[in-house]
């Protein structure tokens, strides 16, 4: 197995949904480049993501960005001792293309390739500006697929404290958006909006606060729709201040239940939603009341990044050593599956 320590230089591949990344990180916290190219513009007017458009978007753009990631790091290929990609879970297509790359470029260098499981990747963002956290951490994942209360125990040991039993927390800022007319991606939107707006405007549910750790959020869209229908006149800041308040108002009871009930000592957020500018300012209200050590990961590094790839790819060769060349992309990994 591959010695790996604070020198160890990981180049990091992203190309899970639809942004094409590449990160050079060394010793696992030490980010020396991170370039994203977003295809976002190319999915909006489809609102959405479209799988074709982005595994041809992710060929066109994976030299350039390794290419910009290897000079604005310094680093010379040479250098790089592991590549690492995400194999999963995401769009196979996609995938596909990020972990063919890294698999060439480890075979070419002659260094070990290492599989990242995406869910993983996530929770290491919030680690790559404050690495000394003490365990157990709760991570509140919150992105548009996955909202997951994590029990963090150590490096690489999790269990799944609670999750959405419908959609995801980005999802429902999504569709709400698209139903408002705001566009994709519907998060930044409607956090936008909703500094104008009067979040106690609207009584929205929050579903099952009091019920275990599972959140629900498909009921709560239905009733913006249901009432926006029924008051065509409501000012739009409104519903948006209203409705980002019942999705924060629950992320926040349950992230709290949940870091209770494992005895946290930190607690860190992760994933497109973690950028959220009222779930931030709740959480760290919460954190403060409660004593506990909140753990904020950069803007930058709540969406899509290869650094948080590189990074945990840094954990995973120490403490698995590397990937077959033979594996390949597993769009339905779940967060306990092992991605090498
Ligand atoms: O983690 P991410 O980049 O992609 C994955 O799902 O893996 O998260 C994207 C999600 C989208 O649903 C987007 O609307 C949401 O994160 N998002 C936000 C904000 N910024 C991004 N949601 C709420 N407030 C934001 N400021």
């Amino acid at each position: 197995m591959i010695h790996v320590d604070e020198s160890t230089v990981v180049l990091g591949i992203e190309t899970s949904c639809d942004e094409t990344a590449a990160a050079v990180v060394m010793g696992g916290n030490d980010v020396l480049s991170s370039v994203v190219a977003t295809q976002i513009e190319q999915h909006a007017r489809f609102g959405g993501v479209v799988p074709e458009i982005a595994s041809r978007a992710h060929v066109e753009a994976m030299t350039p960005v390794v290419r910009k990631a290897m000079s604005d790091s310094g680093v010379a290929f040479e250098r790089i001792d592991a590549v690492a990609a995400t194999v999963g879970p995401g769009l196979v297509g996609a995938l596909l293309v990020g972990v063919a790359a890294a698999k060439s470029i480890a075979l070419v260098l002659d260094k070990p390739f290492v599989g990242v499981n995406h869910l993983e990747a996530h929770l290491y963002a919030a680690l790559l500006d404050d690495p000394l956290v003490e365990f157990p951490m709760l991570v509140v994942l919150v992105s548009g697929g996955n909202t997951l209360f994590v029990n963090m125990v150590s490096h690489g040991e999790y269990t799944i404290v609670g999750q959405t039993i419908d959609d995801a927390a980005g999802e429902a800022f999504d569709k709400v958006a698209r139903f408002l007319d705001l566009g994709h991606p519907g998060g930044p939107a409607i956090d936008r909006i909703a500094r104008e707006g009067n979040a106690a405007a609207i009584d929205f549910p929050r579903a099952m606060l009091h019920d275990g750790f599972d959140v629900s959020f498909s009921g709560l869209k239905t009733s913006v729709v249901n009432y926006v229908r029924k008051n065509p006149s409501v000012a739009t800041a409104d519903v948006a201040a209203s409705f980002q308040t019942a999705v924060v108002d629950v992320l926040v009871a349950k992230a709290t239940k949940a870091a209770r009930h494992i005895g946290a000592k930190t607690i860190a957020l992760g994933g497109g939603v973690a950028a959220n500018t009222l779930l931030r300012t709740q959480m760290s209200a919460a954190c403060a009341t409660a004593g506990w050590r909140l753990v904020l990961p950069s803007m930058a590094m709540c969406t899509d990044n290869a650094a948080m790839i590189a990074s945990a790819g840094w954990y995973r060769l120490r403490s698995n050593g590397s990937t077959s060349l033979g594996a390949g992309a597993l769009p339905n990994l779940k967060l306990t599956d092992t991605a090498n």
